[in-house]
Formats: structure tokens, C-alpha cells, sequence
């Protein structure tokens, strides 16, 4: 009986379970340790890729597990959940960085590691996740494993990204071995990614469902209203390139938000010039950052 009892977690092997060639599998002691944490009544995988979750649920004694998979015939996009139960287990692709349709040696539309826009991708996780929790019974857990991506010098943290449904009860972080990027030395200021996230949600509420998203949006820092005359000031020298003048910075910042709710902004910024660390004079009138 191995209960989790730390949100940190580390496992170099990954058992005997499953197959160990599947490309992305998972260790089979995390499910492992989630059963013995969770003891669920009826344990049911989604996206079950190589069978490690059905490996661990017959050594744990569940007979009746059930573990679902394109491989199998259950595509998560079109299919139903097959039943309710109090413990769900996920290990979605992690985005596009595996092509399962190549795993699996057949094309499925349908496939969640398919090419598409990270938006696509993220809306069908959802539907998915969403999925995942109509079908637990009150009280049940979704437990999900997975990972940040980084693609094009883009960071996606899918777990971020993605809708949240139910209470989140547990965030663990997986050590993640045998990445190809552990193995190089990167110079710069690259960091590899080395953990995984492991979310558990719990459904409290028969008809309540608590839902969180993340939203992404941009705002001109000239429209906010806690930035510092600094910060508004700083930025005018650096879009000019390294220096301003006063009247330059006058003509940048005529009509942002924090002038329009200030009668005084001119002189606001001289006194800002004067006085903020930020900057220093290099000849009269002038200004660079100190
Ligand atoms: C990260 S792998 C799971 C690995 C598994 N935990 C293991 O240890 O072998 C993700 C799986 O999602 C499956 N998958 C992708 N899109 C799917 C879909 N629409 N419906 C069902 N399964 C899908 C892939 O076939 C793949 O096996």
C-alpha cells in the first residue's frame, strides 16, 4: 500500500506495467498510488494508451475496470462515457508532441494529438474534461496527468489553459525522466521542461458545477490605471530607443489614462524624471534610463 504523501513526486522506473515501448506512457505507480490514496469503487481510464492504468487496476484487484482508447474503439470526441463511476484517471496527449495516429499505425480525425491550432486543441481537451466529470458520481474524482509544452519559443502550459470542472483538491508535480531534452546541455537561458502536473478535481454538487477557465487578453499599458508614471515614462525611452525628451514624453503620454485622471501630469512626469531611480539626465531636457 503505497498512499501519496507528498504533492511532490518522483518515480525513476515505471513498473511493470503496461507496455514500456508505448511512446508516452506514464508509470504505473502513479495510478498506483492514486488507487491506494483514493480506494474508488469503480475505476475507469480515459485514454488508456498502452494499458498501463488496466495492468495496475488487475494487480489492485478491480476486475471490472474499464480503460478507454482509440486503440480500443472509444474515440473521447464522439463516444460516451461508457459508465458512471467515482474515479476517473486521464493522460491526454500532450498537445501534438506525440502523433498517436503514428503510434497506433491508422488516422483517426478525431486523434487529440492531431496538428491543429493549441486553441482547437485546448477547446477539445475541454469537451473532454467536461465529459469526464458529468459522468462521476457525486463525491467522485478526475485525477489528470500532463505536461507543459514548449513549441517555437512558445511555453504552453496546458494545465493553465485548459477548464477547470469540479474542485481541484490536489495539485502534485511529477518528476519527468527520460525526456530527450534531459539528456543535453543547453547554453542560454533555456530550461527543460522535467515535470509533469497531476491534477485531482472533486464534484461536491449534483447540479453546481464549478467551472474556471484562464482568459487572454492584451491591454496597451497606457489604458491601466496602476502603472506608475515611472513604468509610463520608462516605456516612452525605450520605444524611442534609449532616450527622450521631455517634450517627447508629453506628446507619448498626452491622453493616457493616468493624465486624464490627473490635471497636473506635466508636471507629474518632470517631477518623476527628476526624482525616480529610473532615470538620469544626459544633457538639458534630455532624459535616459539610469
Ligand atoms: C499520453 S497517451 C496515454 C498513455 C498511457 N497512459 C500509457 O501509459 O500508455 C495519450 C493517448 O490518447 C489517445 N487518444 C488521442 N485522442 C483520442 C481520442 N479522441 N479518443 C480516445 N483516445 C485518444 C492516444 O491513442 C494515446 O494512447
Amino acid at each position: 500500500m503505497t498512499k501519496l504523501n507528498s504533492s511532490i513526486l518522483s518515480y525513476p522506473s515505471r513498473g511493470k506495467y503496461g507496455d514500456s515501448k508505448y511512446r508516452g506512457n506514464c508509470s504505473g505507480f502513479v495510478i498506483r498510488d492514486l488507487i491506494d490514496t483514493f480506494k474508488p469503487k469503480k475505476f475507469v481510464e480515459v485514454f488508456s494508451g498502452g494499458g498501463t492504468g488496466k495492468d495496475v487496476a488487475r494487480e489492485k484487484g478491480y476486475a471490472n475496470s474499464i480503460h478507454l482508447d482509440l486503440n480500443n474503439g472509444w474515440d473521447a470526441m464522439t463516444d460516451a462515457m461508457p459508465t458512471s463511476s467515482d474515479f476517473v484517471f486521464s493522460h491526454p496527449p500532450y498537445f501534438d508532441i506525440i502523433d498517436y495516429n503514428k503510434v497506433r499505425g491508422e488516422y483517426n480525425q478525431d486523434d487529440l494529438s492531431n496538428k491543429m491550432p493549441y486553441a482547437d486543441f485546448i477547446q477539445k481537451l475541454d469537451q473532454v474534461n467536461e465529459k469526464i466529470y458529468n459522468s462521476l458520481e457525486n463525491l467522485g474524482r478526475h485525477a489528470i496527468l500532463i505536461g507543459d509544452v514548449r513549441q517555437q519559443g512558445h511555453y504552453f502550459s496546458i494545465v493553465k489553459d485548459m477548464t477547470w470542472f469540479g474542485d481541484l483538491t490536489n495539485h502534485l508535480i511529477k518528476e519527468q525522466f527520460n525526456t530527450q531534452c534531459a539528456h543535453k546541455q543547453y547554453n542560454g537561458t533555456f530550461i527543460p521542461i522535467s515535470h509533469e502536473h497531476l491534477l485531482v478535481f472533486q464534484k461536491n454538487q449534483i447540479w453546481e458545477v464549478p467551472i474556471k477557465f484562464t482568459k487572454d487578453f492584451k491591454r496597451d499599458l497606457r489604458a491601466l490605471i496602476n502603472v506608475t508614471w515611472a513604468d509610463l515614462i520608462k516605456a516612452v525611452v525605450e520605444e524611442l530607443g534609449g532616450t527622450a525628451s521631455l517634450q517627447q514624453v508629453y506628446i507619448k503620454l498626452n491622453g493616457c489614462r493616468k493624465a486624464d485622471h490627473n490635471q497636473n501630469w506635466q508636471a507629474k512626469i518632470r517631477q518623476e524624471l527628476r526624482n525616480s531611480g529610473y532615470f538620469k539626465t544626459v544633457s538639458r531636457g534630455n532624459y535616459q534610463l539610469a
